[in-house]
């Protein structure tokens, strides 16, 4: 039986196991997959003592994603734009990938119809959410992908370490006023850490999508708000959660689970 785990502070909630043993059903492999919690002081200690132990591969959430990154041997190009590391394969050496772009885009391409290339894009938020998406993004080939947040040195900042990736520029949520976007994406961590920002309604250009990172059962604020500006597409991050982790899966089985059912089956054990 091979072993795979997530690693996160908290995990207690972590859909992880769940994804993966619903894929590793419909694909027939025999692996074992847990949430383990380390102390937030105990990442690279528990990581060796995983693998001691012979496991095969990691998830890595919040907040161990940069520390993972920092204790890869190697890299992805990608996990190595993003900064962040949230699949580990463990053998002799310890190979990260980030496979959180990668997810989100096939949510907004397979599961929502939305393609990003040639279109206005806003990114709210300037954190390692926003960092872990952005070079995938950027890949597409947006018109502009414009980076809005509280703190606008921030945005700017985030913004110039992408600046030979395509067109992006960062600013501040005042400077808002007067711009349009056919897909808005949230990547603030609002909602846990205070309330939503004050946005103008009018950012939302007609036919919009308004996706959240997020996922809850219940409306995220940012999707509430969105569905007022006149969003024509809502979607949480409950797809982008589910495609991240088969890419994963496939990075360490070498098969492609099928997504659909298992959002399905989440979508379910939510109501
Ligand atoms: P994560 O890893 O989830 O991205 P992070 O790196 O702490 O977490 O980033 C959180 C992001 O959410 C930041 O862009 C933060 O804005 P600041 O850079 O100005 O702090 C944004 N954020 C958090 N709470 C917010 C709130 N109540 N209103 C607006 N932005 C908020």
């Amino acid at each position: 039986m091979d072993h795979y785990a997530v690693f996160g502070h908290p995990v207690g909630h972590s859909l992880s196991p769940r994804i993966h043993r619903l894929f590793a059903e419909q694909t027939a492999q025999q692996m074992e997959y847990v949430a383990q919690e380390p102390p937030l002081d105990g990442f690279a200690k528990a990581l060796a003592a995983f693998r001691e132990q012979g496991g095969c591969g990691l998830n890595v959430t919040l907040p161990f994603k940069e520390e993972a990154w920092r204790l890869a041997d190697h890299r992805s190009e990608r996990a190595e734009r993003a900064g962040a590391v949230n699949t580990l394969i463990c053998t002799d050496t310890l190979y990260g990938d980030n496979t959180d772009g990668e997810g989100l885009l096939n949510d907004l391409r397979n599961h929502l119809g939305v393609g990003i290339a040639g279109k206005r894009i806003l990114m709210l938020g300037a954190g390692g959410a926003a960092r872990g998406v952005l070079g995938p993004l950027l890949d597409e080939q947006p018109a502009m992908l414009i980076i809005a947040n509280r703190t606008a040195d921030k945005a700017q900042q985030l913004a110039a370490d992408f600046a030979t990736d395509g067109a992006v520029e960062g600013i501040g949520l005042d400077a808002l006023d007067g711009e349009r976007f056919e897909v808005v994406i949230n990547a603030t961590s609002s909602g846990i850490n205070g309330p939503l920002p004050k946005l103008p309604e009018s950012i939302v250009a007609e036919g919009a999508t308004a996706y959240d990172l997020m996922y809850s059962p219940e409306p995220t604020p940012f999707l509430r708000w969105a569905k007022e500006a006149g969003a024509f597409r809502l979607s949480d991050g409950l797809g982008m959660l589910v495609e991240q982790a088969a890419a994963s899966f496939e990075l360490w089985r070498s098969i492609r689970p099928t997504t659909e059912p298992v959002i399905e089956a989440l979508r379910h054990d939510m109501r």
